[in-house]
């Protein structure tokens, strides 16, 4: 591969150039600080990678993604969450043999330390429920503490991440029960990830969950369609944290802080606000658009827009066939499901959408999906936690599994006062 030349002041430099197996070439500046004493700046990283990496791949222009190369699409109809999780971190689809045994680490590690319930009684009824679950993965920590040392143990490192994936869940349906006033409904060992979850949130002594196999298989299809996503925000965050070498738990406590942003995994319960609005305050679509083109307005048209894709986010499309399906089923009469069919229509020909090429990304549907579900709002991006979980522990462990091993240390450009000295107060 051909080096890339940068002429600067007279000199040239020769900068290596790497491709990736798409095709996907970059410039490697490793060394270019020491060779010219240049940086390079890029508010928020629209240009820049931190990393190579073999989980995920995203065409934003053609709509493409695959985890480890399955079309999302494929993973989505045929999978499970539980054996997606296994093909993001391990990096190959289970055999029926790894299948069980990651099956099995799950169920056995679905409960909470029984000390962790008291937790819940510090929390006022009214706490986010993201704000419990960031503190209650790190808590893990406490309750868990043999976790990552120098002497890189895989068997350790196995049962963090079954314990994560199992236990972010409890965590969640723990925090509904506490905020509703209701007993915690333990695990159970006879269900699958998705129906256990549901069990755990809905079902009641008084009133047992009736479990439906089409909800449990829309929920299946939200957790994968969010299991990664290569180096947005959150993931970012977590490789960005876990470089100092502190242990996966608090290192996914990070990445749960950064994906409750309204920008990023946040937006998901904005667009659930976004629409109520709509229907409540006599908002109109047309009203709404014009607010988020409006540059003096701070109003943003929530699910729509994306850093990598400029095409249609393809787990959009798929989220909205999983609606359809549920609305056409469940003879549903969502008033907020017309809002949003009708605000995506007036958007995808606006010519303000057009021109930036904004499409409904994967917050758009999927918090409606959620509340057919009947999950609450302040629920949905724990939801997106559950579901982005095992992409975090996947970039996690690639991150340490690569040499040289470095702490991540980004630079800048100074823009602040030059030399000056200290004033006494009585002189200012
Ligand atoms: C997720 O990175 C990932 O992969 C994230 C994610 C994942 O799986 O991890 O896909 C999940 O976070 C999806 C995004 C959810 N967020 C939202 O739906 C919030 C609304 N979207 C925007 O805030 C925005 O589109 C972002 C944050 C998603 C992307 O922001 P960028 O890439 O920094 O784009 P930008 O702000 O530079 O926008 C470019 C232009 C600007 O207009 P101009 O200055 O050129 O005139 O597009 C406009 C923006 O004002 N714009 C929008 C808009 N999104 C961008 N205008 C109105 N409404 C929007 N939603």
């Amino acid at each position: 591969m051909k080096d890339a030349i940068l002429r600067y002041d007279g000199r040239e430099y020769a900068l290596p150039v790497v491709e990736g197996s798409e095709g996907e070439r970059a410039v490697d500046i490793a060394n270019l600080r020491n060779d010219s004493g240049l940086i390079t700046l890029d508010v928020g990283y629209q240009n820049t990678g931190s990393c190579k990496s073999a989980i995920t791949f995203i065409d934003g222009d053609r709509g493409i993604l695959r985890y480890r190369g399955y079309p999302i699409e494929e993973l989505a109809e045929l999978s499970t969450f539980p054996e997606t999780a296994f093909l993001l971190i391990y990096g190959h689809l289970p055999s029926r043999e790894e299948r069980a045994v990651f099956s099995q680490r799950l169920t056995e590690n679905s409960m909470i330390h029984e000390e962790m319930l008291r937790f819940f009684d510090g929390f006022p009824l009214t706490a986010h429920p993201m704000a419990i679950l960031s503190t209650m993965v790190n808590a893990l920590a406490v309750y868990y503490p043999r976790y990552f040392t120098d002497d890189w143990e895989v068997a350790t490192f196995d049962l963090m991440a079954a314990r994560l994936i199992s236990k972010i869940r409890t965590i969640a349906a723990y925090s509904y029960k506490h905020s509703i006033g209701e007993p915690v409904v333990y695990p159970r060992h006879d269900l699958n990830y998705c129906a256990n979850f549901l069990y755990m949130m809905f079902n009641s002594p008084v009133k047992p969950y009736d479990m439906d196999e089409d909800i449990v298989k829309a929920l299946n299809a939200l957790l994968i369609l969010h299991a990664d996503h290569e180096q947005n925000c959150s993931t970012s965050t977590v490789r960005l944290v876990g470089s100092s070498m502190v242990n996966l738990y608090s290192s996914i406590c990070a990445g749960i802080c950064a994906l409750w942003g309204p920008l990023h995994g946040g937006a998901n319960q904005q667009v659930i606000d976004m629409l109520e609005g709509i229907r409540d305050q006599g908002l109109t679509v047309r009203k709404c658009i014009e607010q988020a083109k409006d540059k003096n307005s701070r109003f943003r048209l929530f699910g729509f827009g994306h850093r990598v894709y400029k095409n249609y986010d393809p787990r959009a499309r798929i989220l909205k066939d999983k609606l359809d399906l549920l609305v056409r089923k469940f003879n549903v009469k969502e008033p907020l499901v017309d809002i949003a069919l009708e605000l995506e229509q007036a958007a995808l020909t606006d010519d303000y959408f057009i021109e930036r090429k904004l499409y409904p990304n994967v917050d758009f549907y999927s918090g409606i999906l959620y509340r057919i579900m009947g999950i609450p709002s302040d629920m949905y991006t724990v939801l997106f936690a559950i579901g982005r979980l095992p992409g975090w522990i996947a970039q996690w462990k690639e991150m340490h599994d690569t040499l040289p091993f470095r702490i991540g240390r980004p630079r800048q450009v100074y823009t602040g006062e030059t030399l000056r000295s200290y004033v006494p107060i009585d002189a200012r």
